[in-house]
């Protein structure tokens, strides 16, 4: 079962981010509002997507742990600021209350400030080859910020209504804004291996199918799942007029191409072998079946 294994790499990850945070200094108010989010579950695929990647090539799981769960801290991140009233303004996040709304908007964006910066402090304490470590870390920077993550969230903003877009447009922001930080959580593991040019080529490939289509799973169950499972608003991006796949094309289409990427992501990794490697796969298959 996919999910017993997910659960099985996730283990190791949640201990590290149990107590990652716990640094002299830290009041007392911020250190709650970060690990309020960050305790609150998910489910950790682009750390898990790190280490897979990392072992994958031949990397022991001790060596890249805490580089791993640091992509979670900027994940966390960007959920606390993407449901901020000026965002898109959801009151439920992880099954709980959103970060805003427990502990009020000033606390929760510098939580998010917060995890983001220990994020990087957290990779760069890695026990590791120094040029490893500065090559993956300046490619997860590259990915979160301005020309990744953070531009495709302005996207998201900047494109909202407008239903006369190409799908290409659309694509774009989606590969930036959810896409850049799992291809490159991929990359980094493979870096971190001290993988070569074509493994590096190999998981770039991967993970921006499977980033692709995350995030149309994700715009598809805005609209067919279930706000229990999933933790967070139903509804939330047509009450936004939110552009999205399902918004563009339709639910059927949009389960059509999500499909195909998933497709495009195994066919990618279809030189490797192993556990890790049918892992991968498995991972693909479930990104378009998943309901949380
Ligand atoms: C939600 O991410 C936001 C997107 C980028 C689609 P996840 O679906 O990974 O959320 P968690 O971490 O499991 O809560
Ligand atoms: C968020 O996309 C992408 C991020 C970078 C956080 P969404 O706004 O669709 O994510 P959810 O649905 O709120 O989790
Ligand atoms: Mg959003
Ligand atoms: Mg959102
Ligand atoms: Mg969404």
């Amino acid at each position: 079962m996919i999910k017993q294994r997910l659960d099985d790499y996730r283990a190791p990850i949640e201990k590290v981010l149990q107590n990652c945070l716990q640094e002299e200094g830290v009041p007392e108010e911020l250190l709650e509002s970060m690990n309020y989010s960050l305790q609150a579950g998910g489910k950790r695929i682009r750390p898990v997507l790190c280490l897979v990647w990392a072992e994958l090539l031949g990397q022991k799981k001790e060596n890249v742990l805490h580089f791993c769960s640091s992509l979670e801290l900027i994940h966390t991140y960007s959920l606390i600021h993407d449901d901020l009233p000026a965002m898109d303004n959801d009151d439920l996040r992880r099954g709980k209350a959103s970060n805003h709304i427990r502990f009020g908007e000033a606390l929760a964006i510098l939580a998010g400030d917060g995890l983001l910066t220990r994020a990087f402090s957290m990779m760069l304490q890695s026990n590791l080859a120094p040029e490893a470590v500065l090559q993956a870390a300046g490619q997860i920077s590259r990915a979160a910020g301005p020309a990744g993550m953070v531009g495709g969230q302005v996207l998201d903003m900047t494109l909202s209504g407008n239903k006369k877009m190409e799908l290409e447009k659309l694509k774009e922001m989606h590969s930036r804004k959810t896409g850049a930080m799992i291809k490159s959580s991929c990359l980094a593991g493979a870096i971190l291996a001290r993988g070569g040019q074509e493994d590096q080529l190999r998981a770039e490939e991967y993970g921006a199918a499977l980033g692709l289509a995350f995030q149309v799973a994700d715009d598809i169950l805005d609209i067919t799942g279930d706000e229990a499972r999933l933790g967070k608003p139903v509804g939330s991006d047509q009450a936004r007029d939110k552009l999205t796949y399902p918004a563009l094309l339709g639910l059927d289409e949009s389960r059509r191409l999500g499909l195909e990427m998933v497709a495009r992501a195994k066919q990618a990794i279809e030189t490797y072998s192993g556990i890790q490697a049918d892992f991968l796969r498995d991972l693909a298959g479930y990104i378009m079946d998943r309901v949380e």
